[in-house]
């Protein structure tokens, strides 16, 4: 039986924090192997890359998330009792809870609640002498995504709920103080959310019956109870807080834009499939998740190797989305590449793998697609502005990664 190689540290945690993005690749590839195991905070860990593993990844019957997250990440980014945590039917059937608010129509309603979010900004934008751009999307995005999920923020509370969304997954993995404060952001917004879930049940306020707001305070479990409110609230922040996070994604958007003007001509010229393929790329080729994790259900082997029961195993996604065996030149920015992309649940995996009414996770995907897209058309062509001196360089050791100076605009004006 063949052996999976063998970190030769005896912890790697350090190296993990160190460089998120790339320390399964550039392992696998010091090993020339898409596995090795090591150890990440004393428990023993198999670290797998590419579309191969990420199809043994998502087979159910091999894995289960129950017990995987870390308690800090539970603390910040994720909550307790989400679907994070969920296997079987009971996963199967919270999953559908969150499908049923993805509908096309309400993925529409959200692209158009947005781009009128952007009218707004743009000409906010327009009297001020320094944009920084991340923190405005942000900004824009809760703003959006609460009215869209039923869930009424008053003029005085948006920057202070854009805060607390946003540093549930902007601070979440800080090694300072800022982790602090993503963990009592994030009591902050159980609080918020849970009043508000409350005020639903009991009559008082009457969100839309499709919005999030209403269906997850109303959604019943598999025994036919309601969620308790602390996970209800966890499950609506689990649609607020990533849709918040789609900021960074656009945030990359405008780095494209900025670093290949191509780009910025053909969405300006409206060329037909363009701004798919724009956010398909900027989803591929720029940093965001670096991994997901899960924990062996059973011992199995897989192409001889053995994985035992209980550890954990964790699946490269970065490094799979610049797969040597799959992309051409997977270190250059070209749309052009999802032309031909074979459509395979496993080798193209930002937010995660697996087949949306099968066994892929992120319900989130086509939301994330629309966004980016609104973003990007913007820019493109409903408002000129310069990108002045700044550090673009992007910090691979921040989670998640971005540009130093969160990309900066001035001179913002509207198109003629
Ligand atoms: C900002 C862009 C996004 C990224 C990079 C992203 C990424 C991910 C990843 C990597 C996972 C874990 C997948 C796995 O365990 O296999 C995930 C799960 C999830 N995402 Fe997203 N996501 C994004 C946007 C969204 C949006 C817009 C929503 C909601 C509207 C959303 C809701 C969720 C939920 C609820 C889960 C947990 C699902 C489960 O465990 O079954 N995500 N996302």
């Amino acid at each position: 039986m063949p052996h999976i190689p063998h970190d030769t540290s005896l912890d790697s945690t350090l190296a993990l924090v160190g460089d998120p993005y790339r320390f399964i690749s550039r392992r696998c590839k010091h090993y020339q192997s898409n596995l090795f195991q090591t150890r990440l905070g004393l428990r023993k860990i198999i670290c797998m890359t590419g579309p191969e593993a990420a199809a043994l990844f998502y087979d159910e019957d091999r894995f289960v998330r129950r017990g995987v997250a870390p308690g800090w990440l539970k603390k910040t980014l994720f909550g307790k009792g989400g679907v994070q945590g969920l296997d079987g039917e009971a996963h199967r059937h919270r999953k559908q809870m969150f499908m049923s608010l993805m509908g096309p129509e309400r993925v529409e309603r959200l692209r158009a609640m947005t781009a009128e979010r952007w009218q707004v900004y743009v000409q906010t934008w327009s009297g001020m002498d320094r944009v920084v751009l991340y923190d405005e999307v942000n900004e824009l995005l809760t703003t959006a995504v609460c009215e869209w999920a039923g869930v009424p923020l008053a003029e005085p509370e948006v920057g202070r709920r854009t805060e607390e969304l946003m540093a549930m997954f902007d601070r979440a993995a800080a090694l300072s103080p800022a982790h602090l404060w993503s963990r009592l952001a994030r009591r902050r917004a159980e609080r918020w959310i849970g009043n508000l879930i409350e005020e639903v049940r009991a009559g008082r306020l009457k969100p839309p019956e499709e919005s999030a707001a209403w269906v997850i305070a109303m959604h019943r479990d598999l025994k036919g109870d309601l969620l308790d409110r602390h996970t209800a609230a966890v499950e609506l922040i689990n649609v607020l807080r990533p849709t918040v996070a789609v900021s960074v994604f656009i945030v990359f958007a405008a780095m494209a834009l900025h670093h290949y003007p191509r780009c910025r001509e053909k969405l300006a010229a409206g060329e037909p499939g363009f701004s798919d393929l724009f956010a398909q790329e900027v989803r591929r080729f720029y940093p965001f998740f670096p991994a997901v994790m899960a924990r062996v259900r059973q011992d199995f082997e897989w192409k001889g190797y053995r994985f035992p029961e209980g550890w954990l195993v964790a699946l490269d996604l970065y490094g799979t989305n610049h797969d040597l065996q799959t992309w051409d030149a997977p270190d250059e920015f070209r749309p052009e590449r999802f032309r031909h992309w074979d459509g395979n649940p496993f080798n193209f995996i930002p937010q995660g793998g697996g087949d949306h009414y099968v066994n892929h996770r992120c319900p989130g995907e086509w939301n994330a697609m629309e966004l980016v897209k609104v973003a990007a058309g913007f820019l493109a062509k409903s408002v000129t502005y310069d990108v002045p001196e700044q550090d673009l360089s992007i910090d691979y050791a921040r989670l998640p990664a971005l540009p130093r100076s969160r990309f900066v605009i001035c001179n913002v004006k509207e198109s003629e």
